[in-house]
């Protein structure tokens, strides 16, 4: 057994500076052989890979422990994301919920599918929603409180997930949240400190939400209970999506929203649906790149990111990694993908996403043309290239019948709205900030946009989370994703360079320094520390302001020749185990 400790990491947002401060332990352990050949595998064995070991990259260890448990039980990796999901809904109350949404990238029995169960827009939504009279964005109210949170989707995610994939039966799934919830759990360190922050925060900012009534008693190293949660847990345990979206917890939701002059209603929660989505997949060097598709933008933009490199490289010996030339040249790329994104990208149910054209090879080659290898593009003329007329939480799971899960999951900032529904116990999202308020204006994370990610009832706003996969020759060779908003996109492409350009372990993968460029603020490379200081000096002489702010919490799964590697990012509390 292997167990890491480390040290904290930061997220700053733009209305919140929070601390995350998190615990790192990865452990590898051998399984017991005569146990694994006991179970059933759920398939025809002729469509399946046996491998010799399981592994899981997970938030923290109470859902590292239930999801190996699961996959112990002879869960398959879906089994093991919804039992882990609905864990983070009550030990991960930063990001990890019941009142958010996300996507799931599932690899299962040589077939892929992609679950969205994004929030979307209340049926009252519009587009102006946010702007003042004077047409200006009114500050803040996309970013906490009742007024900025979006219909949760992952109980139906969960739902349909299991409906498609799972293997064990649903309530087996769901009984160890509800079991710490309501007998509770032992409060990290890192996470008391980060909820006496966030409060410190609130208070100080002004903003009047009930976040303290329900989190203040979590205090380091003792049990804290969620009882009116165990209680939400219990219904979405015996009735499955219903007991969410229908009776009770509809009415408690629904009740608190008109007490409190929020948006969501009856109507609302009954008409939400999560959405099974055919995955982004392209050729990338041998490999198959399986990433999300629309309403994300990452899997556009890691393909964009990825094979303008390549082409950018071809004809010269490889760059270092992290040296000045390699940060540059992916700012460079990564000017591009963001002008393409502001431009393009939202939600395909209610704009048409040219994403077949955003990523051909023709396109690429036109895009490439203007990267400058050795100055800066002037950020104004970079614009969209067709021509025509900071908390979320990441898991990767991989069963030993090589079926996998990549997982991103979200309430957008540290703790949503601040808000936690009356009743039912658990923080709702702040996801209406990922919506362009205002043509041009950026939200949080710094993203622009125009009318096709503009508010309309119904419609799911753009997302940066980017669950993905590489398979070589049908078996699946890495799995990736990471929380951090719009630098989730450059922690996935890195992450895919680092283990498959730079054959890094998962610990390297993970933790190696990586950087963010997007377009916007003009010409800001934003980075880890660890970034050589002769390196930062040679892109501020090119013209680059180098911003030291942490992003990310990687968990990756690294199968190479049936070896497998799993490791969590060493800032955050996460923890990973083989077996
Ligand atoms: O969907 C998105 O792109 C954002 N709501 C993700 C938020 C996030 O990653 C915050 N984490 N640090």
């Amino acid at each position: 057994m292997r167990i890491t400790e480390t040290t904290p990491k930061t997220f700053m947002g733009y209305v919140f500076s929070l601390l995350m401060s998190i615990c790192l332990m990865a452990c590898t352990e051998q399984i017991d052989e005569a146990k694994v050949t006991q179970v059933v595998p759920p398939l025809p064995i002729s469509t399946v890979t046996v491998l010799k070991q399981a592994a899981l990259a997970m938030l923290d260890s109470y859902s590292a422990d239930v999801a190996k448990d699961i996959l112990q039980k002879g869960g398959n990796a879906v089994d093991a994301a919804i039992a882990a999901q609905f864990v983070l809904a009550v030990t991960l109350p930063e990001a990890g919920n019941i009142g958010g949404g996300g996507f799931m990238m599932i690899y299962k029995d040589k077939k892929s599918d992609f679950i969205d169960y994004r929030e979307q827009a209340p049926l009252s939504a519009h587009r102006d929603m946010y702007l003042g009279e004077d047409g200006e964005v009114i500050p803040n109210q996309s970013v906490i409180g009742i007024l900025s949170s979006g219909v949760p989707g992952t109980v139906a995610g969960m739902w349909l997930a299991h409906k498609k994939h799972g293997s064990l039966p649903w309530k087996e799934l769901l009984q160890p949240a509800f079991n710490l919830a309501e007998e509770g759990f032992k409060v990290h360190p890192k996470l008391a400190k980060s909820i006496e922050m966030y409060i410190t925060s609130l208070e100080k900012r002004g903003f009047e939400v009930n976040f303290e009534n329900y989190f203040a008693d979590a205090k380091a190293n003792e049990i804290f209970q969620q009882l009116e949660l165990a209680d939400t847990l219990k219904r979405i345990r015996d009735q499955g999506r219903d007991g969410f979206y229908k009776g009770q917890t509809a009415k408690i939701i629904s009740d608190f929203m008109r007490q409190e002059n929020g948006l969501v209603t009856e109507q609302d929660l009954l008409s939400y649906e999560a959405k099974s989505r055919q995955p982004i997949t392209a050729k990338w060097r041998g490999y198959q790149l399986l990433t999300s598709p629309p309403p994300s933008s990452g899997g556009i933009a890691i393909i964009q990111w990825l094979k303008m490199y390549d082409l950018m490289t071809r004809d010269q010996e490889k760059l270092t990694h992290n040296s000045a030339a390699y940060m540059h040249l992916l700012a460079e790329i990564g000017k591009r993908v963001f002008a393409d994104r502001a431009e393009y990208l939202g939600d395909p149910d209610f704009v048409k996403v040219p994403v077949d054209s955003l990523i051909t090879d023709e396109y690429i080659a036109m895009r490439s043309q203007t990267v400058l290898k050795h100055a800066i593009s002037v950020t104004e003329l970079v614009k969209p290239g067709l021509k025509e007329s900071e908390e979320t939480t990441h898991f990767s799971v991989m069963d030993k019948w090589g079926n996998a899960v990549s997982n991103t999951t979200t309430i957008n900032l540290g703790y949503g709205s601040g808000v936690v529904v009356r009743g039912a116990g658990f923080l709702l999202n702040d996801e209406m900030d990922d919506f362009s308020s205002k043509p041009g204006v950026a939200n949080v994370f710094g993203a622009v946009g125009g009318q096709a990610n503009e508010i309309q009832p119904k419609k799911r706003m753009l997302s940066s989370m980017t669950p993905s996969m590489v398979l070589k020759d049908g078996e699946v060779s890495f799995v990736t994703g990471s929380p951090g908003g719009t630098t989730i996109i450059s922690s996935v492409y890195l992450s895919i360079l680092n283990a498959l350009e730079f054959s890094m372990s998962a610990e390297d993968v993970v933790n190696k320094p990586r950087f963010h460029h997007q377009l916007l603020p003009k010409d800001v490379i934003r980075h880890h520390n660890g970034i050589d200081p002769a390196v930062i000096s040679e892109l501020e002489q090119m013209g680059y302001t180098m911003s030291n702010r942490r992003f990310g919490d990687m968990q990756v799964i690294l199968n190479q020749d049936g070896k497998v590697d799993a490791a969590s990012e060493g800032n955050g509390r996460g923890k990973s185990i083989i077996f």
